[in-house]
């Protein structure tokens, strides 16, 4: 067996590695700034420093997500000592002038130079995203000379595992999947169930549209959640471990498959991790596209092989999950928190949001908003900072109507609620849903019947078919809904959607069809009179 990684010689040599270069250039290369053509300006950046001979001056460096993914391919420029220069839409040309610009004549590039010091990035506190721009995801020396491992190491060699599932409970910490159960409960039923192999499981389905916060951890940050889901396993007595990755998320596969072949290597997974009598093991597990398989026990089911279909709980994956074994499956967001957590205290953590809803969350920003990406915020920010103040409010001078919080199975959220504060039980009051962080906004010319038709059709489509009233149910939503929006609908058309709403919530097997509903319902909550406007009398919709 090679010997275990030392730690705090790789992050003093990353350390020294940082100072030996007067420039630094760090580029997106992300999901989001590829797609807006951060290769062929990364790669114009690199022969230019070849080409003007300032491999000896300047380090170029790929990152993870910046944020901002609206004005993207973004750029970082840091010269040492001085401050940083963030630049916007980074193409290929572009990406030459900041080399011969900037790092060759120091003149920035200032028709792309973007003004870092907006509420968009100043209003929020990075913890799941701290490296996001930061580190190179494909190295682990990157990871690890930003404090990556070291929660781990201590934690395995100096602490009890009943400690480490304390300062879990300590922090206040809430599964950010959703439905935000307190993660230290959770462990702590792991931690005292009976079982020959005990499992952790990271789900990385991210079903909800246009949401990408946990791909983001996974694709830029990999280290960070195999670290959280080795401290789960050794808080829990877990030996093996499983990423349950969207199938959609190809990049994402390969950078934590390879994350894990360098983190066994470096003897931080498998056996006997860091030669202490802590072994862990994971591995990747596909999705197999559906956004039921992010149901925890649909999910289990497709790891094991079968198809993913949801099943009554009782029992509870902790007390018979995978292959009938205590399992627990957090979300990705919720893990990539507890290496931070570890590493700077449970109060410290505690400290940030509000009391019963500590920490951060990462919502995906978009819609009819100026600036639209990722950001991370404390909980309790209210919704009309991130809405007026760090989504740079409604563009075209058009006003707010509404935002959409939980996707499919969350509601909206009306101007008059702009002051309400963002936290689990403040979206539940509501009728919304914090979700896993979508975060949708809309302007005045936004029908929202047509919002709740297109949740609706969403479900109908991704309901598996086990139970009737989710089933059956939203088709006949759905057929209600395209019958008010098509203008043709009449006033027992709205009595029969208001009521079967209540059925197929109330009775539906799983999570998808027990909030399938909540779209409607919300909108119909809020935005009553929008639905009244497009009824017909019978007489018309029978002519
Ligand atoms: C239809 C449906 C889809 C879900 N999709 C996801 C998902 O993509 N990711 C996720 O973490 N949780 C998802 N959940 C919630 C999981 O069942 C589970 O509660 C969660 O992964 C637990 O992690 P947490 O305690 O860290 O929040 C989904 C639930 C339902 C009902
Ligand atoms: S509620 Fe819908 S998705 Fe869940 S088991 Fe029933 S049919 Fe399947």
């Amino acid at each position: 067996m090679p010997a275990p990684i030392d730690l705090h010689e790789v992050a003093e040599r990353e350390l020294s590695e940082r100072y030996r270069f007067p420039w630094r250039v760090k580029a997106c290369m992300s999901t989001a700034c590829l797609s807006a053509g951060a290769g062929p300006a990364f790669a114009a950046m690199e022969q230019k420093i070849e080409k003007e001979d300032l491999a000896l001056e300047a380090r170029l460096i790929p990152t993870g997500c910046m944020g901002l993914c609206s004005r993207g391919p973004l750029v970082r420029v840091l010269r040492r000592g001085l401050d940083e220069v963030m630049y916007q839409a980074v193409n290929a040309e572009v990406g030459i002038d900041i080399i011969t610009d900037h790092i060759r004549d120091h003149k920035p590039v200032e028709t792309n130079v973007l003004d870092h010091d907006i509420p968009f990035f100043t209003s929020q506190e990075r913890v799941v995203l701290e490296n996001g721009g930061v580190i190179d995801p494909n190295r682990i020396e990157s990871y690890v000379g930003h404090r990556g491992y070291q929660a781990l190491e201590r934690v395995i060699t100096r602490m009890a595992p009943e400690d480490v599932v304390e300062t879990i409970r300590a922090s206040g910490l809430r599964g950010r999947g959703g439905a935000g159960y307190p993660v230290g409960s959770k462990w702590a039923l792991l931690a005292a169930s009976a079982g020959e192999t005990k499992y952790v499981v990271a789900n990385g389905d991210e079903g909800d549209p246009g949401a990408y916060m946990d791909r983001t951890v996974m694709e830029d940050d990999p280290h960070r959640l195999l670290e959280g889901m080795a401290i789960a396993a050794y808080a829990t007595g877990a030996t093996h471990g499983y990423v349950y990755v969207r199938a959609e998320y190809p990049r994402a596969v390969e950078r934590l498959d390879r994350a894990i072949r360098v983190a066994r290597r470096k003897r931080l997974l498998g056996r006997n991790i860091l030669d202490t009598d802590f072994s862990f093991q994971i591995d990747v597990r596909i999705g197999a596209g559906a956004f039921v398989c992010g149901e925890e026990t649909a999910l289990m089911a497709s790891i094991e092989g079968r198809r993913g279909t949801p099943r009554l709980r009782p029992p509870y994956p902790t007390e018979r999950g995978l292959w009938g074994e205590p399992t627990m499956i957090n979300n990705v967001e919720t893990l990539a928190n507890v290496p931070t957590i570890m590493r700077r205290g449970a109060d410290w953590y505690a400290a940030i949001g509000t009391e019963g809803n500590t920490g951060t969350k990462v919502f995906a920003l978009a819609g009819d908003l100026v600036n639209t990406g990722l950001i991370e915020v404390p909980m309790g920010i209210t919704l009309r900072h991130i809405v007026e103040d760090m989504g740079g409010g409604i563009p075209n001078g058009k006003s707010f109507k509404a935002a959409q919080t939980g996707g499919p199975s969350g509601g909206c959220i009306s101007a008059e609620f702009l002051d309400t504060k963002v936290d689990y039980d403040s979206l539940r009051n509501l009728g919304s849903i914090m979700g896993s962080g979508g975060l949708v906004v809309m302007d005045e010319d936004v029908s929202m019947p047509e919002i709740a038709k297109f949740f609706m059709q969403f479900s109908m489509d991704e309901s598996c078919g086990k139970c009737s009233p989710c089933r059956a149910g939203t088709v006949q939503l759905h057929q209600i809904l395209e019958r008010l929006t098509a203008g043709v609908g009449t006033r027992q058309d709205m009595k029969d959607l208001e009521h079967l709403c209540h059925v197929v919530r109330d009775t539906s097997l799983c999570g998808l069809g027990q909030t399938a509903p909540s779209p409607v319902l919300s909108t119909l909550h809020y935005f009553r009179s929008e639905y009244e406007d497009l009824i017909v009398s019978e007489e018309v919709a029978h002519a």
